[in-house]
């Protein structure tokens, strides 16, 4: 379980992840930091397209560059959305992608640019998720 001292490391990883967004068309910055098992933190940011549906949401840019990077589980998950005043959290589409990897405990923290955050877990983002037991490793 990630303390909140990780999760406040975590989520100004996410923020300084949102600053390497390319989002000319929303104009919406989004960061995510994934922390993994060992300890290390991958982070991503959003990444759009003129062809605006071949867009990547931070979240899943994230999980990408950590599963490349040879890391499969992940115990917390933090997103800044600096162009919103309040927390954003993944789509749906994360939600799944997520769950991939991490188990329905795990931790996730969003927030915008005021003092609003929201805690709460993978499993309360994608809840029911019978899929999760089909799953292979
Ligand atoms: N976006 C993310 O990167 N993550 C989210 O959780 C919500 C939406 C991106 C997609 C698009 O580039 C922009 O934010 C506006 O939807």
């Amino acid at each position: 379980m990630a303390s909140k001292d990780q999760m406040d490391a975590l989520f100004r990883e996410a923020r300084k992840a949102a600053d390497a967004a390319y989002a000319p068309y929303s104009k919406f910055r989004v960061g995510a930091a994934l922390l993994c098992e060992d300890g290390t933190v991958i982070a991503g940011c959003n990444v759009e397209n003129r062809s605006y549906g071949l867009s990547i949401c931070a979240e899943r840019n994230a999980v990408f560059q950590a599963v490349a990077k040879g890391r499969r589980r992940f115990t917390a998950l933090a997103v800044s959305t600096p162009d919103s005043a309040t927390p954003v959290g993944p789509c749906g589409a994360c939600r799944q992608v997520l769950s991939e990897f991490m188990g329905p405990d795990a931790q996730v923290r969003f927030g915008g640019n005021g003092p609003a955050q929201v805690e709460t877990t993978i499993g309360a983002l994608l809840p029911l998720d019978s899929l999760h037991d089909l799953k292979t490793p």
